[in-house]
């Protein structure tokens, strides 16, 4: 489904959306995360795969890559979102878990258009709930 086909959805002014902003929207009952970090924006649903623990609330930050016997060399510099409870991590620019590319956390295509915020979903937003969210955390 391209961007023009999908269902446009301003979450809120771009400025709203700083380096390390986080922001959480309910659609059509489902909870959707935001956060900016080194400059980009990702959505994604706001459940872990693993116990359902608010994703929102996981800590942004690199890995360790894969290499050789002692070299440690670390990359992903905050691509990657951390569950808060048991730490598993997912990709943020794929959804995919570090750890198994088979487990996922669903991603929405987000974009900074106009000075805004905005959404493009599979489906008609019937129902938006901007919720609030504060977190001593940061990207
Ligand atoms: S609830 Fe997220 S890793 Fe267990």
């Amino acid at each position: 489904m391209s961007t023009k086909e999908k269902h446009r959805l301003v979450v809120c002014p771009a400025e709203e959306m700083q380096e390390g902003s986080r922001q959480l929207i309910e659609v059509n009952g489902v909870e959707i995360g935001l956060i900016r970090a080194e400059g980009v924006c990702y959505a994604f649903r706001n459940s872990c795969p693993h116990q359902g623990v608010p994703m929102l609330y996981g800590s942004v930050v690199g890995t360790m890559l894969p290499s050789d016997p002692h070299q440690y060399i670390y990359g992903n510099h905050n691509e990657i979102i951390r569950c808060p409870l048991h730490g598993w991590e997912f990709n943020l620019k794929t959804g995919k878990a570090m750890f198994s590319p088979d487990l996922s956390i669903k991603m929405y295509e987000v974009k900074e258009e106009g000075g805004e915020i905005v959404l493009y979903l599979d489906r008609a937003p019937e129902q938006v709930t901007r919720k609030e969210f504060s977190c001593i955390l940061s990207s």
